[in-house]
């Protein structure tokens, strides 16, 4: 039970949990419903039309027949679970936050409202990071599994079947990638940070093509020497998200000169790729 952890460690928050949380002021006009992927940092919850949430279960009637239409979240709530010891701590968070929406833009990450509260906890009150961020329907973008000679087109085969093979959508997808790896790569060189794009699910498309980052609060410095850096979770994962850039332009944007920039030239070496397996490898066992 919440009352008796803390919202940091324990594995799952049902919806009644967060809504019973001292910093939680939910609208009668709003439902809360735990959302059904989960990534490691943060807990993350649908937040539904009260209305929408009673079509989804009681069906609504449209020419004589009884739809149940799946309530379509109005935003997400991410509860970040980092502890944070100073306020200041969480502000640079949010300044990281700020960073990626200056460079990449509202186009290509979901966007959120951030905010931090107090949290009346087991431990007593502590700081908290939340997010209340725009709900992105679509696909993971999942940049291991791109085959062929064109992964667009079979990716929106798979995953939204009925659209053109070559068409509007996938057009559109890939134009959307291209200008991701770039604004992706400036903010590399000019600032030293990069998004962690390895993680699953962190990248969606949507039927439209478009290309948004989701998991905005994952932000790695990139840093320009031998050592390999290593997250919270002992993933090697900013040398795996330069990987992510690698394999979008080689695959999606087939530009066969990617390895010679700046970025690349650092991050590929054989004996780096080695070491950053065997960490991958290591990483995996201990899961
Ligand atoms: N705004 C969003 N819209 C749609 N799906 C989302 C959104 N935010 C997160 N998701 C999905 O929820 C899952 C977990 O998200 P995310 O990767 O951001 O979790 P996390 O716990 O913050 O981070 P980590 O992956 O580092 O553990 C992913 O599958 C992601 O695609
Ligand atoms: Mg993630």
């Amino acid at each position: 039970m919440i009352m008796n952890s803390n919202i940091h460690d324990v594995a799952v928050i049902t919806a009644e949990e967060v809504m019973a949380l001292n910093f939680i002021n939910l609208s009668p006009a709003c439902h809360l419903r735990r959302y059904f992927r989960q990534g490691l940092r943060s807990h993350i919850f649908e937040v539904l039309d009260v209305c929408d949430v009673s079509k989804e279960t009681q069906g609504e009637l449209s020419k004589g027949v009884r739809w149940f239409p799946r309530a379509v979240p109005q935003k997400m709530l991410r509860i970040l679970r980092t502890r944070f010891s100073q306020l200041s701590q969480a502000l640079d968070e949010v300044n990281k936050y700020t960073m990626i929406l200056k460079f990449l833009g509202p186009e290509f990450i979901a966007v959120s409202q951030e905010f931090i509260v107090e949290y009346h906890g087991a431990n007593g009150s502590e700081i908290i990071l939340c997010g209340l961020q725009e709900y992105v329907q679509g696909k993971a973008l999942d940049p291991w599994d791109l085959s062929g000679d064109n992964p667009i087109d079979i990716f929106f085969q798979r995953h939204f079947p009925g659209q053109n093979s070559g068409g509007k959508s996938v057009k559109k997808a890939i134009e959307s990638i291209s200008f991701f790896v770039k604004k992706v790569k400036r903010m590399a060189m000019d600032e030293g940070y990069i998004p962690d794009l390895a993680g699953n699910g962190n990248l969606i498309i949507t039927a439209r093509g478009e290309l948004k980052l989701v998991d905005i609060n994952n932000i790695i410095k990139v840093h320009y020497n031998e050592k390999i850096f290593l997250d919270d979770k002992k993933y090697p994962s900013c040398d795996k998200s330069v990987e992510v850039l690698a394999i979008l332009e080689q695959k999606v944007m087939k530009n066969k000169f990617f390895l010679d920039g700046q970025l690349y030239r650092h991050f590929f070496s054989t004996e780096r790729r080695q070491r950053v397996k065997e960490l991958e490898e290591k990483f995996y066992q201990n899961w």
